[in-house]
């Protein structure tokens, strides 16, 4: 045998920003899947990941939220936690790079680059928001693209024309935070020579690390074209580790990302008396990371950089998957399609979902789409219909006709061809080829089906009695196999299996067909058929049409002496708006104010006026101030990635079932702040409440 190497395998981590979608699953199903695989194996295997914790969004949020860093980011450990839970992702263990252990190796790390000469420092000309008292990195800042003039672009490339450029070209460029514009200003920047590893790069791409042909190619190519310094350092204010001897400079967060690994792996071994250098240090160590494709640069060149600058193990694989569609598109919020970890669990079980991702993974790049209608028909035809049911006929007809005990059979050739295929499931596994896993799988569960119905036992039952047994033994020893093999895809329900096959826990060195003799436990039902898909749900704010409308004019309504009458410009076009406002503000105080209204309400009479829409205001017991904001009139006024999807009209009852509440002055939904253009909408005079 082999002797065994100590194995880290890691998914990348999870910006502690926001929830666990559908898209984030596709990796960690797919390394969870692998990991497990490998333990039936016999190998030894650890899954070390952790939250991604620092970096300029999450300081921003927090800023946003009236909390601390500590305050968002322990409040998404918690939630990631329990989503990987429950979709069945086992961890050794989840960390955080917020962490004493990553602290102490982000400094060992830079202080050896530093030593070995890859470290300088250089004044560089960036851009600053003087409001905000920060420097603006390239997706905090927005304006119209210097080549297309496309609106509402971000500081590093244009959404429309795919031009790239840097933020100091954008036109009329803003601040994303206030919505000012920004200046520039000088910071001096510590910067890595990438340069200086062009060539062991080189030779740890071409040797024997485990890298798909096409990223090796693409990355010899970037090495070829000659690699730039790395900004590694950000300035205050940050949430990040300060860099080693300074006080207000930060390492990068992409610099203590990734070695979030090796301190997920020490704590590990803290917690457990193990060794992390064994993993990370040691020639017998294996690394084996999983990440997406949008992060590719980071792994393949600054990660192993770092890695060799510091004497450390590099990774023996690094697997690159593709993105996640819905229906053939992207994950989008508008069309409901941004479905999260939780949205799913509250409606589906999650065996569902690791299947469908099994049956559609491979080990190449491409995307994965999430084809619901598909999802159904193949969960309920290939994990119930050809898997779980038959097991289910299986175990019942042993356990209703022979007492739930195997009898003895004989079916050398289907024997071999089944347990040939059994290997080739777990070189799939090894390889990664989950999709090929999985229809090796299913092709045993065909055989085992066919055999049964050809077979006939509840027939033979009448005429020969023994035979009867002996098919159903060795169906029973076929869903025994056909079980452990999808142990690692459906871990909870090959467990409720072996539970009722009467077997202890399972491995891939028990698969072969010698259940003879043996008494199974009691047989249940192991998964319901999917009968409905419901879970796209489309966010009821995107239906919601904002926009700031400027007051023309205003005057008393003639009959209720509650209500105004506005004359508003909404860009585009002039309406008349009746608001319930009268008591709080005087028409001059109205006249000339950029407001919020919802632009596609169905209109209405009030009273004999016409209102062609509504007016946005906080309200507490006893103050009210409308929402105002810096835009010129007509600018849709949005919740970050919530697009509008086009609804002409909408009821009144479509614009209650969004919950707007006003905090520090400031309008938000689901913790995120309303803004339009940039601009931040502000609830005028401070009022605190509800917002209708
Ligand atoms: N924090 C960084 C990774 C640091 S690793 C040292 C990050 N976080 S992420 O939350 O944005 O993404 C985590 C992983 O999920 C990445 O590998 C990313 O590619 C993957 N995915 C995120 N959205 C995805 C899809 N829609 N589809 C498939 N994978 C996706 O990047
Ligand atoms: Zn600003």
């Amino acid at each position: 045998m082999e002797p065994k190497h100590p194995i880290v395998v890691t998914s990348a981590l999870p910006y502690a920003n926001g929830p666990i979608h559908l898209g984030h699953l596709v990796e960690y199903i797919q390394t969870d899947i692998y990991v497990r695989a490998l333990r039936l194996m016999g190998e030894d295997a650890i899954y070390c990941c952790a939250d991604d914790t620092h970096g300029t969004p999450i300081e921003v949020n927090a800023a946003r939220q009236g909390i601390t860093p500590e305050a968002l980011i322990a409040k998404y450990y918690d939630e990631h936690r329990r989503d990987f839970a429950d979709f069945e992702i086992r961890f050794d263990n989840f960390y955080t790079t917020n962490s004493p252990e990553n602290h102490a190796f982000s400094d060992l790390i830079f202080s050896a680059a530093r030593d070995n000469g890859d470290i300088y420092t250089k004044d560089v000309e960036l851009t600053y928001c003087e409001k905000c008292r920060r420097f603006l990195p390239d997706r905090y800042v927005k304006g119209r693209c210097p080549r297309c003039g496309a609106a509402d672009q971000y500081g590093d490339n244009c959404e429309r024309c795919n031009a790239t450029y840097a933020p100091t070209e954008l036109a009329d460029p803003f601040c994303v935070v206030c919505g000012t514009p920004p200046g520039r200003k000088t910071s001096s920047h510590y910067f890595f020579r990438l340069g200086n590893y062009a060539e062991r790069l080189r030779a740890w791409l071409t040797g024997p690390a485990k890298i798909q042909d096409e990223i090796r190619n693409y990355i010899l190519t970037w090495i070829d074209e000659g690699l730039r310094d790395w900004d590694i350092s950000r300035d205050a204010p940050y949430f990040g580790f300060p860099i080693l001897g300074e006080t207000d400079r930060y390492y990068y967060v992409w610099l203590d990302a990734p070695i979030g690994y090796i301190a997920s792996t020490r704590n590990y071994c803290t917690r457990t008396g193990g060794d992390w250098e064994a993993y990370w240090r040691r020639p017998e160590g294996r690394i084996r990371h999983f990440i997406g494709k949008d992060i590719i640069y980071f792994h393949f060149l600054f990660w192993p950089a770092m890695l060799m600058g510091a004497g450390f193990n590099l990774p023996e694989s690094i697997l690159v998957h593709g993105f996640l569609t819905v229906n053939g598109e992207k994950m989008s919020k508008s069309r409901g399609t941004f479905i999260t970890a939780r949205e799913y669990l509250d409606k589906l079980n999650p065996a569902y979902l690791r299947f469908y991702y099994a049956a559609n993974l491979s080990a190449k790049m491409a995307d994965v789409d999430l084809d619901l209608e598909d999802f159904k028909r193949r969960v309920n035809a290939e994990l119930i219909g050809n898997f779980a049911n038959f097991a289910n006929r299986s175990l019942t007809f042993l356990a209703r006709n022979f007492d739930g005990v195997t009898g003895d059979f004989s079916e050398p050739e289907l024997e071999a061809r089944i347990l040939e295929k059994a290997q080739r499931v777990i070189e799939c596994y090894r390889n990664v080829e989950l999709r090929a896993a999985v229809r090796e799988i299913m092709e045993i569960g065909d055989i085992g089906n066919r055999y049964f119905q050809e077979q006939a036992p509840w027939a033979l039952l009448k005429t020969d009695r023994a035979r009867a047994h002996a098919v159903t033994s060795f169906t029973v020893n076929l869903v025994r196999i056909l079980g452990t093999l999808f142990k690692p895809v459906v871990p909870r329900l090959a467990n409720d299996l072996e539970r009722q096959l009467g077997l202890p826990h399972q491995t891939f060195e028990q698969l072969a067909f010698d259940l003879k003799g043996h008494r199974i436990g009691e047989p249940a039902i192991l998964v319901q058929k999917v009968d409905q898909v419901d879970i796209v749900q489309k966010d009821p704010m995107a239906a919601i049409d904002l926009r700031v409308a400027r007051v023309l004019q205003c005057a008393s309504h003639p009959k209720a002496d509650k209500l105004v009458v506005l004359q508003i410009d909404l860009g585009t076009e002039q309406r008349q708006i009746c608001a319930g406002i009268r008591g709080f503000y005087t028409d001059a105080e109205l006249t000339g104010k950029n407001l919020v209204v919802v632009a596609n309400l169905k209109p209405a009479q009030l009273r004999g006026q016409e209102s062609n829409g509504m007016l946005l205001a906080a309200s507490s017991t006893d103050a009210l101030g409308v929402l105002t904001v810096d835009a010129a009139p007509g600018t849709p006024v949005r919740v970050a990635d919530i697009e509008f999807d086009g609804t002409p009209r909408i009821e009144i009852t479509d614009f209650q079932k969004v919950t707007l509440a006003s905090q520090n002055g400031r309008p938000f939904y689901n913790g995120k702040p309303l803004q339009a253009a940039g601009a931040d909408v502000v609830v005028d005079r401070g009022v605190d409440g509800g917002i209708k």
